[in-house]
């Protein structure tokens, strides 16, 4: 039963002290969530796998990407484990480090050497360290705006990997006009653009993440017009159109704090994944917060860490034969070590 599940999760992290150490992404489910030793956006996550060196077990509750971001900026004696190995990211894999070495021979052919390539951290290790080798760094959306300011005072334009979104919404923000931004398709391997390729700085790879992307610009006009003082907070992987259309966009981080910090009586339409979305709504009972998506949008793969995957891996460390280990091999290690390190500074 989840009652003698739960139990047992206790029990195990009780026995194992400090020797594990469980991190928790906000899009998690309540009951993994409420066993995490740190919760966090990605980059708080990061920071965090960063800071621990003591723990011998890192499980973290979260995707796949996530976790490798973990085993690289772990010490080689921590051991990282992901529950389940099918949670990964649709996004993360919509770049794969084949197609982006051949869309960077074919830009440079065009561009030379005038751009610097910029991956948010939902993104495979190999691409994470193809941008460590070609002076480049991750961002999350917490740092977005800064890392994209870093990189045009390198470089003169940036290949966006792989949100289309984030990308367009961050550098729009930093006042590039939408004619200066061209979206790579990595199938076609060509550039979508209308004008003089001269005049582009963002090279935008064609990605996205199919649970923000069901956010519409309909949503928006349809709580607007049922209630003209709800305001709308999205994630900046929503789509241009309705990130325009919102009163505010951030990371999870920054929704929290906008809503915890929200007047009381306050209502809000949220635009990001259901499991933080419906945690706001429960915690913060003087607002009214809900989904911008009467359908709710559940990232899939978040939701395959549940409890029982949670407690078979712990079962697995106490039995002394770890599962689904996520462990980064040394040649991608190291460079993509460097693109994390490089955020990391900022
Ligand atoms: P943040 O937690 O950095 O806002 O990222 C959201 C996300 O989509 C993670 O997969
Ligand atoms: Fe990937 Fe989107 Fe899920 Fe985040 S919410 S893990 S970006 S699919």
């Amino acid at each position: 039963s989840t009652e003698e599940m739960e139990a047992r999760v206790r029990e195990i992290k009780k026995e194992l002290g400090s020797r594990l150490f469980m991190p928790g992404h906000y899009y998690q489910k309540d009951e993994v969530i409420q066993f995490a030793d740190a919760t966090g956006d990605s980059l708080q996550l990061a920071k965090t796998a960063a800071a621990n060196k003591e723990a011998e077990y890192i499980v973290f509750c979260g995707v796949h990407f996530m976790a490798e971001t973990a085993d690289i900026l772990s010490e080689p004696s921590q051991t990282v484990l992901l529950p389940d190995l099918r949670a990964g990211c649709s996004m993360a894999d919509m770049a794969d480090i084949k197609q982006v070495e051949a869309a960077w021979e074919k830009l440079g052919e065009t561009f030379g050497d005038t751009i610097l390539p910029l991956t948010y951290v939902n993104s495979t290790a190999a691409i994470k360290a193809f941008c460590g080798r070609h002076e480049g760094a991750t961002l999350t959306s917490s740092n977005a705006k800064q890392m994209l300011k870093w990189a045009f005072s390198k470089k003169e334009r940036i290949l966006f990997l792989p949100d289309q979104h984030l990308g367009r919404n961050t550098a729009y923000d930093l006042g590039i006009p939408l004619e200066q931004m061209a979206v790579w398709d990595p199938m076609l391997e060509k550039l979508e653009y209308e004008g003089n390729v001269a005049d582009i700085r963002m090279i935008l790879w064609k990605g996205y993440c199919s649970v923000h992307e069901k956010f519409t610009l309909e949503n928006v006009k349809e709580v607007r017009e049922k209630d003209p003082d709800v305001q709308v907070i999205v994630h900046p992987e929503c789509t241009f159109d309705v990130v325009q259309a919102a009163d505010e966009n951030g990371s999870t981080n920054k929704i929290i704090e906008v809503i915890r910090n929200a007047p009381k009586g306050s209502k809000w339409a949220v635009g990001t994944e259901m499991n933080l979305v419906n945690r706001l709504a429960q915690e913060e009972r003087d607002k009214t917060v809900f989904s911008l998506n009467p359908n709710m949008c559940p990232c899939l793969t978040m939701n395959r860490i549940d409890l029982p995957h949670l407690l078979w891996s712990l079962e697995s460390i106490v039995n002394n034969e770890p599962h689904h280990i996520i462990s980064v091999e040394e040649e991608i290690r190291k460079d993509a070590l460097l693109a994390l390190e490089r955020m990391l500074m900022h």
